[in-house]
C-alpha cells in the first residue's frame, strides 16, 4: 500500500470507530479484544482545560455528534487536524465547557470557514487546520502555539485530552486526559517507517509498552506541553497497543502558517 493511502486508512476511523467503539478497520486486531476514547486515561474537567473544544459533526454516527477534538487559540479560532476538516463548514459545531457530550450546557458555535494545510495528503505530516467560529468564545482562556521545534525532545511530559474512544477504559463521550511522554522521532521513524512518519512535522508520544494513548475521536485535539499547544492528535495503528504509539502533528513546524490563519 502506498504510504499516503496507508495513512488515509489509519485516519479513517474518525466517523466510524470514533463513536461506535468499533475497532478501526485498519488496525491489527488487539490481542485483548476491542479497545476504544482516550485509552487508559482519567476523567478530566473542561473547567480545568477550558481551551479544549469538542468538534461535533452532523454526519457523526454517534448520537452525541462526537467527531473530533480541537483547541481554542483565539476567541474565534480553533486548531484541529486537517483530516477532521474535510466536511462542509456548516456541518460542524464547536462546544466549549461540556464534559459529557450527551449533556447540554457550555458554549456552542457554528463554523464559518475552514483552512486546512494544503500540503496535507500530498506530503507526510501537515495534519493541521484552523476553523473560524461564528460565535467567538469570548473570555475563554486560549492556548498559545508552541513555536520551538526543540520542544519535541524525548522525555518531555506532554498530556493529551479528548472525548474519543476509550476501548472500555472509561465512559463514552466523556472528557478524559492521559499523560503522553514524548518518545522521540527516532522511535516512530523506526516503527512507522512504512507509514511515512514525518520527523520534521510529527511528534511521537506515548508508551512503547502501550496501555495509554489517544484514540479514534480524539483526533484534532490538544497535546499540551508547558501550557502551550504542542501537538494535534493525528494517527496511530490501533490505540494503546505496544510498539504503536500515538502520532501528533508538530505545531511548532506549522506555527507560522497557523498563526497567519489565526490572525486573519
Ligand atoms: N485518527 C484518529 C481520529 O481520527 C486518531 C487516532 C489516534 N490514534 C492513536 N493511537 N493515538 O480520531
Amino acid at each position: 500500500m502506498k504510504a499516503a493511502l496507508a495513512r488515509a486508512v489509519l485516519m479513517a476511523g474518525v466517523l466510524t470507530a470514533a463513536s461506535l467503539g468499533a475497532v478501526s478497520a485498519n488496525a491489527a486486531p488487539a490481542p485483548d479484544g476491542p479497545k476504544t476514547r482516550i485509552v487508559g486515561g482519567e476523567l478530566a474537567k473542561t473547567a480545568d482545560a477550558p481551551w479544549a473544544i469538542a468538534l461535533n459533526n452532523s454526519g457523526s454516527p454517534s448520537p452525541s455528534g462526537q467527531y473530533c477534538g480541537s483547541t481554542l487559540v483565539a476567541a474565534n479560532k480553533i486548531v484541529t487536524a486537517a483530516h477532521c476538516a474535510t466536511e462542509a463548514a456548516s456541518t460542524y459545531t464547536a462546544i466549549q465547557g461540556r464534559d459529557k457530550l450527551t449533556d447540554t450546557g457550555g458554549k456552542t458555535s457554528k463554523i464559518t470557514s475552514i483552512w486546512a494545510d494544503p500540503e496535507y495528503g500530498k506530503s507526510p505530516g501537515h495534519d493541521v487546520a484552523v476553523m473560524t467560529l461564528a460565535t467567538p468564545f469570548e473570555g475563554v482562556p486560549t492556548l498559545a502555539l508552541e513555536t520551538s521545534t526543540a520542544a519535541d525532545t524525548a522525555g518531555a511530559a506532554s498530556v493529551v485530552y479528548g472525548w474519543g474512544a476509550t476501548e472500555g477504559t472509561g465512559p463514552a463521550d466523556t472528557f478524559q486526559k492521559v499523560a503522553a511522554p514524548v518518545l522521540g522521532d527516532a522511535y516512530c521513524s523506526d516503527v512507522y517507517a512504512s507509514q511515512n512518519y514525518s520527523a520534521a512535522g510529527e511528534i511521537c508520544a506515548g508508551y512503547k509498552e502501550g496501555g495509554k494513548d489517544s484514540c479514534q475521536g480524539d483526533s484534532g485535539g490538544p497535546l499540551v506541553l508547558n501550557g502551550r499547544l504542542f501537538g494535534v492528535v493525528s494517527w496511530g495503528i490501533g490505540c494503546a497497543d505496544a510498539g504503536n504509539p500515538g502520532v501528533y502533528a508538530e505545531v511548532a513546524t506549522y506555527a507560522a502558517a497557523l498563526q497567519a490563519q489565526i490572525d486573519s
